[in-house]
């Protein structure tokens, strides 16, 4: 890897935790800090050499010793990371997903940190697309949730607060990401509650008529776009999913086939807010990043389905 030394904001959740792995695993020296908000101990607690601040990142403690570390990178994977969550308050989403952030992007510019990651969120800065797969260039309309409108604004305070410094950035817009050590309460937890009921023979939910479509792109795939990304001078905008247009009822009866569970979905009514389509153009990340997913649905969701029954 090109770099030495990494900040992992969110290092103890379901994402950062596979890419502190990843990063270790390449002998990088790694720096988590985490406020256990959604994040587990559990997740990183048997990983060696790796330095663990469990804390908020805005607090003077972290910002200290994160200027002490003095990262080459860092990768902002904090986040309040429930949509629901943040319509029911707001403020703690603002106080996690943009007011923190910004205290951090202020000590990052004053020490030799390089480049700043940034997950950001396919499906949720926007509105409703009018174009599917959805490319950067296609994004419209406003987010329909304060997760939405902060991960937006933070994507603007970076772009600004950057420009003029020694550090680039990467922000990478999400798809829905999914695999082992998801919480089944955050954006793709759709994946995890299905095949958690599934194999307890216990009947799923679906909201409305399961028609809506997402894109589901495997968590491996996600690390590996994270790190690439932070490997280029260059500042990034983009997305990071697979194109590939799944409805839900698609992706019960794949769940369905490989947990072999033989029931229907119990249907409820559609929920408020819910985008009806949401699928990401890879294009432009496949070129810069020279990336690309390598899991298909079949293949992420029976290295879940493997995991959950080793828990
Ligand atoms: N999972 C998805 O499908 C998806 C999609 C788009 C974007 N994202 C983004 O990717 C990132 C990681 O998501 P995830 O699915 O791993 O969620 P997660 O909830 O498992 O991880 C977020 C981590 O941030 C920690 N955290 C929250 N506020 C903090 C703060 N102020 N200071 C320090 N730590 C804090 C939490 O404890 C948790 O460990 C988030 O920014 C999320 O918004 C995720």
């Amino acid at each position: 890897m090109k770099f030495e030394k990494a900040l992992v904001t969110g290092g103890a959740g379901f994402i950062g935790s596979h890419l502190v792995e990843e990063l270790l695993k390449h002998n990088v020296k790694v720096l988590v800090v985490d406020n256990l908000l959604t994040g587990k101990k559990s997740n990183i607690d048997k990983l060696d050499n790796v330095e663990v601040l469990y804390d908020d990142l805005g607090s003077d403690a972290s910002l200290m010793a994160i200027e002490t570390f003095n990262p080459d990178v860092c990768f902002h994977l904090a986040a309040q990371s429930s949509v629901v969550i943040s319509v029911e308050d707001p403020l703690l989403d603002f106080e996690h997903n943009l007011l923190q952030p910004i205290k951090l992007l202020q000590k990052l510019i004053q020490t030799d940190c390089k480049k700043f990651v940034f997950s950001s969120s396919g499906g949720t800065i926007f509105g409703e697309p009018d174009v599917i797969p959805t490319s950067e260039k296609d994004y419209a309309g406003e987010p329909a949730s304060p997760y939405g409108v902060a991960k937006k604004k933070l994507n603007d305070f970076i772009k600004l607060m950057v420009q003029d410094e020694n550090m680039s950035y990467s922000i990478l817009n999400l798809a829905n990401v999914y695999g082992p050590r998801q919480d089944p309460h955050g954006e793709a937890g759709v994946m995890s509650i299905f095949t958690g009921r599934m194999l307890n023979n216990e009947t799923p939910i679906v909201y409305g008529d399961g028609n809506q479509t997402r894109d589901y792109i495997f968590v491996t795939d996600v690390v590996s776009a994270l790190i690439k990304s932070s490997e280029t001078d260059d500042n990034l905008f983009l997305n990071i999913g697979t194109s590939t247009e799944t409805s839900v009822n698609e992706l019960v009866s794949i769940i369905k086939s490989i947990t072999s569970w033989e029931g229907e979905p119990d249907y409820k009514p559609q929920r408020e807010g819910e985008l009806l389509r949401s699928v990401l153009n890879n294009e432009k990340a496949k070129k810069s990043l020279n990336w690309e997913p390598e899991y298909n649905l079949n293949k992420g969701i029976q290295e879940l389905v493997d995991w959950f029954k080793n828990e």
